[in-house]
This record gives structure tokens, C-alpha cells and sequence, in this order.
């Protein structure tokens, strides 16, 4: 194939969304990446999130049938990409999900026949290099495969959904803990015998030769919070395929890195940071962090110490600590911000203010990290030293917690450092360093008042060396000094159990945490600590139960 006659990315996107508008699909917008009303949700993860009420039947729309091009994250919550991005071909935190969705409209047969012939009759795939994945249970789909399909018994591939853990694999997709969910079929492609990797479902699957490029979903139930299935008011579709990795295929190229938008990003990249080597690992986690960076921020996340922000924050420090690898030691990572835009096409629909915007809430977290970066740096190259030099092969936690708390390096940001090293950190050690300082914080702060509680009723009965869970009775509840009869949704109080298996913070060990049902609401146990023998649980309430 010569030059002209591979498709851009853009190219192959318009053919998706054209192909399954013939079939009578209607063409929905890209929805933000902070979905809107699911707190079930960190970031907007699949093209099927806008849809979730819709296939509830909550909600109704002019049309049964749709299909998108949807923005979305996997970083942080339940598809987290994040620890995988620079290590592999395949893996990116921000990237775009081509999809066709029914809504009790076509179902199973429709939705494996409308994939074979975009994939072979339009994107010309040949068919010999594309294998197949089926939910073991699911006899209909493996028929279709292999009667209306006509693909060969040993291109399909039976998989559970992972109960038994051996490897990765599940064929058994799932939004979030609780929603729409189903069995699926997976799409993959075979790269060839010069990469390294497994068919789905045998030990070597994770490395880079059998990629999957669509998911179909076939919906069925929505999962709720004790994990039941319901039916669905009607069975439905939902697919998933990256634009990136299908632009791979192509393209003729390997890696999702090889395509022609991370092509011109990664030459910018290698411009600014005066990088020789354009294979350079460092220059793919850069490109894909700033398109994250640049999104989550375009769709109102800021870099902060928690949620949302707390991701977007530990994504732009990683992109930092890999431009400062290469020599930079000074804001970067913002001139992406226009290029970006530009590759995404977004540079005239975005407003100037919004633009200017982005660029500059990264410039203010870059310009934050710079000053903390270099003592961060050398003390961490110190520890890695003397660790190498011992021949052992763990970061003291204490180590970790120091440049969290002190540099301001996020735990998986020392993790990607220690990697690289062949080093794992002690993260129990972490933990309890994380964890005394808060004890600490709140010693000093709003629990300070926990010594001099008024309570002189029953000790606590404490089942922890016998049980990790108990039905007990409150006997009192505080806040402060003062004895509470009634608890508000994000209050955070104070406990009194009767009977408790949480076990209190003394003599060095940290005390407990876990969780606490009531008939109608549900709390986070922060903490727990005793007076005497009266055991006192720190707690947030986090919701009425449904
Ligand atoms: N929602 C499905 C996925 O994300 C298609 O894989």
C-alpha cells in the first residue's frame, strides 16, 4: 500500500460513524469526560456511559440506534491504564472509542455481522488475521461466529469472566461495580510472529501480538450494589473500538504510538525537550498524558490533592518527571496544549479563553512540581543507590511517604521510578506512614476532643482476634464533645459499638478501617482508637442505602 492510500486517523473515524449511519445509527457528540449525575463514575470511561439510562429504559430517546465517537479516560476507578502507558503498545489513558450502541432494537447477530463487514468489507482487514473471543456460556454468539460468520472453529476462542482469575481475560463487561452490564465478544488482531504475545486466554496474552481492537457487548443486566443481576428492560448492544488501535492496523504500524497524530506529537515533543531518539519511552507517556491533561481540564478537572483532581495532578507530575528525565527542568508540558488541540481538531471550537485556560493550569502545576522535583529526584536516586548497593530490591515506605509529603511526588509517579529500576516499594510501610499522619492531623485538629469524650456508659465488647465482621448496637454517637441523635449524609462522627471487631490503634498499629451498614445507610470506618476499653469509630457517613 503506498502512502496515499492509507486513511488518517480522522479518515478512519468519519468511515465508523458513516458506516453505521447507513445501517440507520444516529450520530451522537462525544459526551464530557466528567460524567454528568453518576457518582458511580470517576471519569467518563466508555461510549456507552452517556447511554447508561437508556439501556435502564430511565430514559428515552427519538432513536433505537446510535453510534459515537467517545472521549474517554481509563485512569483511576475501575479501567485504570494508567500503570500500563509507556510499558506497551496498546495502552493509552486518553483515547477515543468508536461505537454502535441498540437500544431493544438488534441485538446478538446483528451486532457480530455489522463488525465483520466494517472491519473486512471497508476497512479490508484481512479476515485470516482476526480471531475472536465468546463468554463461554454463550452458545448463540459462538453460533453466529461460526455458522453466519463462517470463521474457523480455531479462531474462536471460549472465555469465562475471570471468577477463577488465571489470567486477565473476561468476556463478562462491566461499567463500574454497579450498571448495565453483559457478556461480550472480543475482536482481535493478530500483529504477527515478530511481536512477542499469546492468543486471548493462554499465558502469554498481555504481550503485544494478539491485540484487541472492538468489544461487543451484549447487554443483558444491571448490577447492583450487592452485586444481583437484573434483567434489563430489553436486551441491547454496546461496542467498543479504539480508534487508536484500529488506526494502528491501518496504518500498517504496531504501536498506537506509530499512528499519524502521535507521529507529529511526538516530533513536537522531541522538539521541545531536545530529544535525539524518537523511540524514546518517555516521548509516548508525554503524548499521552498531555492529551488527558489537556481534556480533563478542557471538561473543568483541575490538578488537586484528591478525586478527580488527585488523577489529573498525578498524571501531569508523571509527564513532568518523564520531560525532566530528558533534560528539561523547566516548564514544558503546556506548549503541547495547542498542537493537541490542533491534531484533535478542536483548535477553533474551543474558545480562546478556554484554551488559554488549559495551558495555564498546567504551566501553574508545572511550575509547582519544578521547585520540588530536583531534591525529590536526588534523594530518590540516593535510595535507589544504596538499595542497589545492598542488593536488596524494596523503597522503604518511609522513603515514599517523604517524597509524597514532602516533594510532592504521588506514590505511583516513585512506582514508575522504582520500575524502571527493577525496584518495588514497601507500600504497608507507606500506608502506615500515610496513615499516623493523619492520625496526627486529626490529633492536632477536629478529633482532638476524643480524650475527653462525655460517654460513661458500657465498654466495648472487641471481637477482633475471633471475627472481621459483627452485627453490634450504637451506644452513643458524637461529634466533637457533643452527643449526637441523628447523622446527615458526609457527616464525619464519631462511634460507640457495643460489640466490634475493628481493632484500635496502639502500640504502633494502626488502627482499623472498613465499613458499617445500617438497615439504611452506609459509613466508611476511617479509623479506629480506644479509651480505656471503649472503642471509638471514626467514621464518615457515606450514603442512604438505595
Ligand atoms: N463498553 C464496552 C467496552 O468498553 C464496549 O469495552
Amino acid at each position: 500500500m503506498n502512502n496515499k492510500n492509507i486513511l488518517s486517523e480522522k479518515e478512519i473515524r468519519k468511515q465508523f460513524l458513516d458506516f453505521f449511519a447507513t445501517k440507520g445509527h444516529e450520530i451522537v457528540s462525544s459526551s464530557s469526560l466528567v460524567p454528568q449525575d453518576d457518582p458511580t463514575l470517576l471519569f467518563t470511561n466508555a461510549g456507552m456511559n452517556q447511554f447508561k439510562e437508556v439501556f435502564l429504559g430511565i430514559e428515552k430517546k427519538s432513536y433505537k440506534r446510535a453510534t459515537s465517537s467517545q472521549r474517554c479516560v481509563r485512569a483511576g476507578g475501575k479501567h485504570n491504564d494508567l500503570e500500563n502507558v509507556g510499558y506497551t503498545a496498546r495502552h493509552l489513558t486518553f483515547f477515543e472509542m468508536l461505537g454502535n450502541f441498540s437500544f431493544g432494537d438488534y441485538f446478538k447477530k446483528e451486532a457480530i455481522t455489522y463488525a465483520w463487514e466494517l472491519l473486512t468489507e471497508v476497512y479490508k482487514i484481512p479476515k485470516e488475521k482476526l480471531l475472536v473471543t465468546v463468554y463461554e456460556e454463550d452458545k448463540e454468539a459462538l453460533e453466529i461466529w461460526s455458522q453466519e460468520i463462517g470463521l474457523p472453529k480455531d479462531k474462536i476462542i471460549l472465555i469465562g469472566d475471570n471468577k477463577g482469575g488465571k489470567y486477565a481475560s473476561d468476556n463478562f463487561w462491566m461499567m463500574g461495580d454497579t450498571g448495565p452490564c453483559g457478556p461480550c465478544s472480543e475482536i482481535f488482531y493478530d500483529h504477527g510472529k515478530d511481536y512477542f504475545g499469546g492468543p486471548p486466554g493462554s499465558k502469554d496474552e498481555d504481550g503485544d501480538r494478539f491485540i484487541e481492537i472492538w468489544n461487543l457487548v451484549f447487554m443483558q443486566y444491571n448490577r447492583d450494589e450487592q452485586g444481583k443481576m437484573h434483567l434489563l428492560p430489553e436486551p441491547s448492544v454496546d461496542t467498543g473500538m479504539g480508534l487508536e488501535r484500529i488506526s494502528a492496523i491501518l496504518q500498517n504500524v504496531h504501536s498506537n504510538y506509530e499512528i499519524d497524530l502521535f507521529k507529529t506529537l511526538i516530533a513536537e515533543i522531541a522538539k521541545i525537550t531536545n530529544t535525539k531518539d524518537l523511540g524514546n519511552n518517555s516521548l509516548k507517556v508525554i503524548a499521552d498524558h498531555i492529551r488527558t491533561a489537556t481534556y480533563l481540564i478542557k471538561d473543568g478537572v483541575l490538578p488537586t490533592n484528591e478525586g478527580r483532581g488527585y488523577v489529573l495532578r498525578r498524571i501531569i507530575r508523571r509527564a513532568i518527571r518523564h520531560g525532566y528525565k530528558l533534560g528539561c527542568n523547566k516548564p514544558f508540558f503546556n506548549k503541547l496544549v495547542p498542537l493537541v488541540l490542533k491534531l484533535m481538531d478542536d483548535d477553533k471550537d474551543i474558545s480562546l479563553d478556554k484554551r488559554k485556560l488549559i495551558s495555564n493550569e498546567i504551566l501553574l502545576e508545572e511550575e509547582r512540581f519544578f521547585i520540588t522535583i530536583e531534591n525529590g529526584m536526588s534523594i530518590l536516586d540516593q535510595a535507589i543507590n544504596d538499595i542497589k548497593n545492598k542488593d536488596v530490591s524494596m523503597l522503604d515506605g518511609e522513603v515514599a511517604f517523604k517524597l509524597h509529603d514532602t516533594y510532592g511526588f504521588p506514590l505511583d509517579l516513585t512506582a514508575d521510578i522504582c520500575r524502571e529500576n527493577k525496584i518495588e516499594i514497601d507500600t504497608e510501610a507507606f500506608e502506615v506512614s500515610m496513615k499516623s499522619q493523619k492520625t496526627m492531623a486529626r490529633e492536632s485538629g477536629k478529633f482532638n476532643t476524643t480524650k475527653t469524650l462525655p460517654y460513661e456508659g458500657t465498654d466495648t465488647e472487641f471481637l477482633g482476634y475471633i471475627d472481621t465482621y459483627s452485627s453490634s448496637k450504637i451506644l452513643a454517637m458524637f461529634k466533637d464533645s457533643n452527643e449526637l441523635k441523628e447523622l446527615k449524609e458526609g457527616d464525619e462522627a464519631i462511634l460507640i459499638l457495643d460489640k466490634s471487631p475493628f481493632y484500635a490503634e496502639s502500640g504502633g498499629q494502626v488502627g482499623d478501617s472498613g465499613y458499617i451498614k445500617t438497615k439504611d445507610a452506609k459509613f466508611y470506618v476511617q479509623d479506629t482508637i480506644k479509651i480505656k476499653k471503649t472503642y471509638l469509630v471514626i467514621l464518615e457517613f457515606l450514603n442512604l442505602a438505595p
